[in-house]
């Protein structure tokens, strides 16, 4: 399916300047970038934007500094290493997004030239979606670009407010990520099996809502299968339990479509939460008393590798474990796994999952990797991200 809003093969770019929002939220080790993903994410845009002779002025946030300038989230890690990324072009970095300096560094900047402002977010107003603050951003420029589908789902002012004040594009990105995410949620091929983990059942409640009715099968893990599995009457011990979400977990359990739910058979679990917790795999009837289920066992990522073969679409997000904890990642590496051997169209999306399938090198058997967690969940609960809703329609 289309997106229906203009894409910046529908702008006139010649010779114009451009303001484009990029999500270069990338992690910093030792003042160096040490996952660039989402910077490359952004090049095919960022080339294509050049090649049109555009002045290309890029804005960004990195991490939550809650309005204030704390150099532990500079992203003058990212302007270097965009500058080695884009070797043949001249990338400046502007160390305020706002200012007489910045406003000159904008004016100096010449066609075919990139300069990156400093994090949006060292201003309270950027969160704020304030509209002077957009009009000061909106003012370096003749038309805006979005291209941080990771910060769609975020009405700030970078997202949304400079595009109610420009004409406003989706960049290849926004288009790639919106395409694929759309794919699977309205015109899925069948069988479709979706995994859903992570820790809480309550930050996942409106993604397994809206994807239980259109998938044939819903495996979930991590810790938020736990609730699932105590509102079916299991004993969980000291696992991870949202006891407020019991009703909701029966009522679900209840629902016609709940034979399409998967729950492990069984954990590892831990004697206490820490990376070298005593553990062992169990039943989900036979966790020690006081244990707690850290990660599915293997009985439950065979059953799930078994659920996704065959498959034509599999989409997958979050941890079947407590993933940061190597003696706890096992379940989510053969998803991952079983993920990329299901021959599926296969699309993955939140940071864990992601991180796994980097690290296991799968990426390149993976149909389509989301650089959004927060935008690619909102997406998939049937949300508008209004970073997107803002743009121009087609
Ligand atoms: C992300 O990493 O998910 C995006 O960059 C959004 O970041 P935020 O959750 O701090 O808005």
């Amino acid at each position: 399916m289309a997106l229906y809003k203009q894409t910046i093969r529908d702008a006139q770019l010649k010779y114009k300047k451009v303001l484009m929002r990029v999500d270069f939220n990338c992690p910093i080790k030792d003042g160096v970038v040490s996952d660039d993903t989402r910077i490359r994410a952004a090049l095919p845009t960022i080339e294509y934007l050049l090649e049109q002779n555009v002045a290309l002025i890029l804005c960004s946030h990195l991490g939550r500094p809650k309005g204030e300038k704390n150099p532990k989230y500079t992203l003058e890690p990212v302007a270097a290493r965009l500058a080695e990324l884009l070797p043949t072009r001249k990338v400046k970095f502007a160390a305020d997004c706002l200012g007489e300096e910045t406003a000159s560094q904008v004016a100096e900047l010449r066609f075919g030239e990139v300069l990156l402002l400093e994090n949006v977010r060292y201003y309270a107003e950027e969160e704020k979606n304030d509209m002077v603050f957009a009009s000061k951003l909106a003012s370096y420029a003749d038309l805006y670009v979005n291209d941080a589908f990771g910060t769609a789902h975020r009405a700030h002012a970078s997202t949304c407010g400079v595009a109610n004040l420009l004409p406003a594009y989706a960049g290849f990105l926004l288009e790639k990520e919106i395409r694929a995410l759309d794919s699977v949620l309205s015109s899925p091929d069948h069988p479709f099996v979706a995994v859903v983990g992570g820790a809480k059942i309550s930050d996942k409640l409106a993604v397994v809502e809206n994807l239980l009715p259109k998938v044939d099968a819903l495996l979930i893990g991590g810790g938020m299968a736990n609730t699932l599995l105590a509102a079916q009457g299991h004993n969980m011990q000291s696992s991870l339990v949202e006891e407020g979400m019991l009703d909701w977990c029966k009522h679900l359990l209840a629902l016609p479509d709940a034979g399409k739910l998967v729950l492990p058979v069984d954990v590892r679990a831990a004697a206490t939460f820490a990376a070298d917790a005593e553990n062992t795999v169990v039943g989900v009837d036979a966790i020690p008393e006081g244990w707690q289920a850290l990660d599915v066992g293997p009985a439950t990522s065979a059953l799930f590798a078994e659920k996704m073969t065959g498959a034509k679409t599999v989409f997958w997000n979050g941890p079947l474990g407590v993933f940061e904890f190597p003696a706890f990642a096992a379940g989510t590496f053969a998803c991952a796994q079983a993920v990329a051997d299901s021959g599926a169209f296969s699309v993955v999306g939140g940071g864990d999952s992601v991180a796994a399938i980097n690290k296991s090198g799968l990426a390149y058997r993976i149909g389509h990797i989301s650089t959004g967690g927060g935008a690619s969940l909102e997406f998939l609960e049937g949300k508008t991200l209004p970073g997107v809703a803002a743009l121009l329609d087609k």
